[in-house]
């Protein structure tokens, strides 16, 4: 029996990743913030799949809920064998129209809690020579799409460079990409979605299948579902300005304040 720890396993991309590592045999730490959604989730995957779901309740855009994942990452007794770091938001408004804390918070789960973790996870795991970690990204990593683009960016270099770091040592490092999900993510964000095409929008649990079928694979980049990658593609031909000027309007459409 192995042990995955997901962060932000509650909801949309974490939840979709708890439900298929629990059907798959294995147990599982599940981390967000609602103690009380943490606990109702635990007790249906383990009634439903027979595994051991373990809750720790930790704020990642605090030292000390980054702490207290670390720790548990870092217990040689009982060991994570894969880590998601899935944990993340949006915030509502462009650049210098969210306030700074809300930045700071968003800078803080998105790269100090996913540096900290793989680290705490990564040294672990290369001791026993095996373990994986998965780190959600997103498509917004390779346009420019504000500091959310920007920090998602900076996991997917983080994850390839720490990959080639540790080729050889059995420990997997995968950034994960997808496009827009069916998730709370937007609601949360007060972000608009009508302006977002119906075939752009990928399916949680799809999404997953094809992370992990990526991960086995060995690669260190996923782009799930082949119409983002064709996206993607034509991404990198596209002259940067055009592309600004499109991503920086699809899904970017806010609510009322
Ligand atoms: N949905 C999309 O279109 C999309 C596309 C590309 C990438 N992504 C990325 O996918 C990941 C998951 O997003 P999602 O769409 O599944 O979002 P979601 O449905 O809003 O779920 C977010 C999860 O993260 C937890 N969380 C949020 N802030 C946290 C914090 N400070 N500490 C600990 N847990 C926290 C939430 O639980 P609590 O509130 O209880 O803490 C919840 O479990 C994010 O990294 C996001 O950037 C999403």
């Amino acid at each position: 029996m192995t042990t995955a720890l997901i962060t932000g396993s509650t909801a949309g991309i974490g939840a979709a990743f708890a439900r298929r590592l629990a059907a798959d045999g294995h147990d599982l730490v599940l981390v967000a913030r609602d103690t009380g959604r943490l606990r109702v989730q635990a007790t249906e995957l383990h009634d439903r799949h027979g595994i051991e779901a373990e809750v720790l309740t930790a704020d990642l855009a605090t030292d000390e809920g980054i702490e207290a994942v670390a720790t548990r990452l870092g217990d040689r007794r009982n060991p994570v064998d894969l880590l998601v770091n899935n944990a993340g938001f949006g915030n509502k408004g462009r650049y210098l129209e969210a306030p700074m804390a809300d930045e700071l918070r968003m800078l803080k789960v998105h790269v100090e809690a996913v540096l900290r973790l793989t680290s705490a996870a990564v040294a672990a795991m290369r001791e026993r020579g095996r373990g994986g970690v998965v780190n959600v990204a997103s498509v917004a990593a390779f346009v420019p799409r504000g500091t959310y683009g920007a920090s998602k960016a900076w996991v997917v270099q983080f994850t390839q460079g720490a990959a080639r770091d540790l080729a050889g040592s059995g420990v997997r490092l995968m950034a994960l990409c997808p496009g827009f999900v069916r998730t709370e993510f937007h609601q949360r964000a007060g972000m608009g979605t009508d302006n977002i095409p119906g075939w752009l929008w990928l399916d949680a649990d799809k999404v997953v299948a094809a992370a992990l079928a990526d991960l086995a694979r060995g690669k260190t980049v996923s782009v799930p579902d082949p119409r983002y990658k064709a996206l993607m593609g034509a991404a990198k031909l596209a002259p940067r300005g055009l592309l600004g000027g499109i991503t920086s309007k699809t899904g970017r459409k806010y609510g009322p304040r």
